[in-house]
């Protein structure tokens, strides 16, 4: 059958002030990147994290990078260590670097660094709920957040919590890139639909790239 989107561009949408939505910018590498998503958890599995609070997240968990997002009994921080294993975070697969400089260029952050992904794995029915990005000490690099396999519907609202959502469903191959104005904007993840997706199976992955330490 002739598939008319095989090979269409990625596209821009404008999502905020300093954020915009990078369709399908992912869509040709995701094979690798899934692949690699793969080896990162063969090393560092994925884990349901339990907030200080004591609530299990329903969305799981791992990281990459010289440092990974995790919880403790005290709060959240960025560790050098994964607790699960003991051993440090395994490192960027090129796929990832290669496709977080494209992107943040493509964006207009062509400095962007990062030093740390957080790599989240929905099952149907997980969310994200509201939250801003705020644990990473250098505010002036964005988020580069990349959306792999099953659709999900994206909550992206302003400063203050209860601030108006703007509501977009993120689709395979999509990367979110928010920063200035925008970066501390609350956003979150609706709970997954159930479906099927040829790369992913039953799941939605999603890639975080956080500029974590200061750069000079
Ligand atoms: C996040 O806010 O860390 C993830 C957002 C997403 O899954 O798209
Ligand atoms: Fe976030």
């Amino acid at each position: 059958m002739l598939d008319l989107f095989a090979d269409s561009q990625p596209w821009q949408e404008p999502l905020g002030p300093g954020a915009m939505i990078l369709r399908r910018f992912a869509f040709s590498a995701a094979q690798q990147l899934v692949q690699d998503i793969d080896a990162v958890a063969s090393r560092s599995p994925f884990r349901q994290m339990v907030t200080p609070g004591g609530y299990t997240m329903s969305v799981a968990m791992t990281n990459c990078g010289e440092r990974g997002w995790t919880t403790d009994r005290d709060g959240y921080l960025y560790s050098p260590i994964d607790p699960l294993t003991n051993h440090a975070w395994p490192p960027f697969p090129a796929s990832f670097i290669h496709l977080y400089q494209q992107a943040a260029a493509a964006a207009g952050y062509p400095d962007f660094q990062p030093d740390v992904c957080l790599l989240n794995r929905y099952a149907p029915g997980a969310k994200l709920s509201l939250h801003q990005d705020k644990d990473e000490a250098d505010l002036r690099a964005p988020i580069v957040s990349v959306s792999l396999g099953l659709p999900a519907i994206f909550q992206f609202g302003g400063l203050r919590r209860n601030d108006p959502l703007i509501r977009v469903l993120l689709e395979h191959g999509d990367v979110v890139v928010w920063g200035e104005e925008s970066r501390l904007f609350y956003h979150g993840i609706q709970p997954l639909k159930a479906g099927f997706h040829p790369l992913t199976g039953d799941c939605r992955y999603n890639l975080t790239f956080r500029q974590v330490d200061k750069k000079e």
